[in-house]
């Protein structure tokens, strides 16, 4: 399988050049590479041409900076679009719709079984994990300790439950060449967020993040700070913050790290079974934050969509070179304390029987997420993994609507997040 590169201008003639071939192959336009997946990357000019009017795709900044010095003539002459990195998506072995369908969540749970994630050292390397105190983050701790990891951190609200969770991890455990450390990080906060990302800078390195705390409720709350709806501040705006103020600190430390940051986040099967009733409102986010009877089991559902529509249109936007961004399902996990308010309804102890049944406890969930953070390239950059697999993301996502759905989306983020130059700092990142 292979790779091509084109640069120049397309003709008949750069067709006739290009010849799979093992080793490298460079002409006036092309490159051929041998790659595990097949993936056409074509960079063009701006300037006017038989067959295609406007740039096609861009090649990413990795490719880029690697063929540079085979192309400075003709990269001298190309103009860069600040977006679309492009590499063509990839083939799935499923259709969105499928992959969305219950029917396929409940064979899923019931027919697969993770795989102990192995075969990969993190020794020396500095991870940092939120909502690590517990459930399924406090699993994808131990699992990168299991790993070698040099520095963890643990990113938690409650610095108390964080400095237990740490113990707990040290426990039986030869922790040479490791550390573990508490990290306040509250999502309540903006203030919070950007206290966390601005010490993240202080790092000499930052391999991996995984962004994983989040909440469901059982009551309609306001976030105190901000008065938006908790759940969707919780796990939809403050952890964009977080994602999008830890690019500049991925670039910053790219130089003294192997490779690019892995950033991943903790996303969820019910992305593709909310009703997501606000989805026609222009602005969105006000829709959200309107008092009254909310179904907030939906509305945590939401909360996670909104996830994987922004994690999608940064990836657009931020070399895979400096940090791979993607995100994973655990499955259903039964053991976690995510429905610590819902386990005291009469529904949440029914719902509780059932889920003992099928739910994978959270050492075993919390593999697919070690997984797509440690075990995957920059091919799952802006995508979503399931049963440790790239999968497609909830079916809106691939629509007409969807798009427009993400385009608005994008737009009111930035502008609540504005406060921290968020699209500035990622416009930079494409330069
Ligand atoms: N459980 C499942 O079946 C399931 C399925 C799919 C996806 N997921 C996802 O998996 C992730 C982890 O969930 P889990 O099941 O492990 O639940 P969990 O045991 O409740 O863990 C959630 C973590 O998030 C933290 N958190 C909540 N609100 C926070 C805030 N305002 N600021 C900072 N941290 C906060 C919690 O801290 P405190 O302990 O201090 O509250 C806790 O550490 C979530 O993103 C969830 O959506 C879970």
């Amino acid at each position: 399988m292979y790779c091509i590169l084109l640069l120049g201008y397309p003709s008949t003639n750069t067709s006739k050049q290009v010849r799979p071939t093992r080793r490298w192959c460079i002409s006036q336009r092309c490159v051929i590479r041998k790659v595990p997946e097949p993936t056409l990357f074509l960079y063009t000019h701006t300037r006017p041409f038989p067959t295609v009017e406007k740039p096609l795709f861009e090649v990413s900044d990795f490719y880029r900076d690697r063929f540079a010095p085979h192309f400075h003539r003709t990269l001298e002459l190309l103009p860069i679009p600040a977006t679309n990195h492009l590499v063509m998506p990839p083939q799935f072995d499923v259709t969105p719709e499928k992959e969305g369908s219950i029917s396929n969540f409940f064979y899923r749970q019931l027919s697969f079984t993770p795989d102990v994630v192995s075969g990969v050292s993190l020794a020396g390397k500095t991870a940092i994990v939120t909502g690590s105190n517990t459930g399924i983050g406090l699993e994808v701790s131990r699992q990168f300790l299991d790993l070698g990891v040099g520095r963890l951190i643990l990113a938690v609200r409650n610095e108390d439950k964080g400095k237990a969770a740490a113990a707990g991890l040290s426990v039986g455990r030869d922790l040479k060449g490791s550390s573990i450390e508490v990290w306040k990080l509250d999502l309540d906060s903006y203030e919070s967020v950007v206290a966390f990302a601005d010490r993240a800078e202080t790092l000499d390195r930052l391999d991996i993040a995984v962004l994983n705390a989040a909440l469901v409720l059982t009551k309609h709350e306001l976030n105190e700070n901000t008065g938006h709806d908790e759940t969707i501040q919780v796990n939809y705006l403050s952890t964009a913050l977080l994602m999008a103020l830890l690019v500049p600190v991925a670039k910053a430390k790219r130089a003294n790290q192997d490779g690019p940051t892995r950033i991943t986040l903790t996303s969820s099967d019910v992305c593709a079974w909310t009703s997501f009733k606000e989805k026609k409102s222009v602005p969105l986010f006000p829709e959200f934050d309107k008092p009254g009877n909310v179904n907030l089991a939906d509305r945590m559902m939401v909360s996670k969509l909104l996830g994987q529509f922004f994690l999608a249109e940064l990836a657009k936007r931020v070399p895979s070179s400096v940090a791979v961004i993607n995100c994973a399902t655990p499955g259903m996990v039964h053991d976690s304390e995510f429905n610590r308010q819902v386990d005291l309804t009469l529904a949440g102890k029914i719902a509780k029987v059932f889920m003992r049944r099928i739910g994978y406890t959270s050492p075993v969930g919390a593999r697919h997420i070690t997984d797509a953070a440690v075990k995957h390239g920059e091919e799952t950059h802006g995508q979503y993994l399931s049963t440790q697999k790239l999968k497609p993301m909830a079916p809106i996502i691939y629509t007409d609507e969807g798009k427009k759905i993400s385009e608005q989306l994008w737009k009111e983020t930035m502008a609540e997040l504005s406060f921290a130059k968020i699209e500035d700092l990622i416009n930079e990142m494409s330069k």
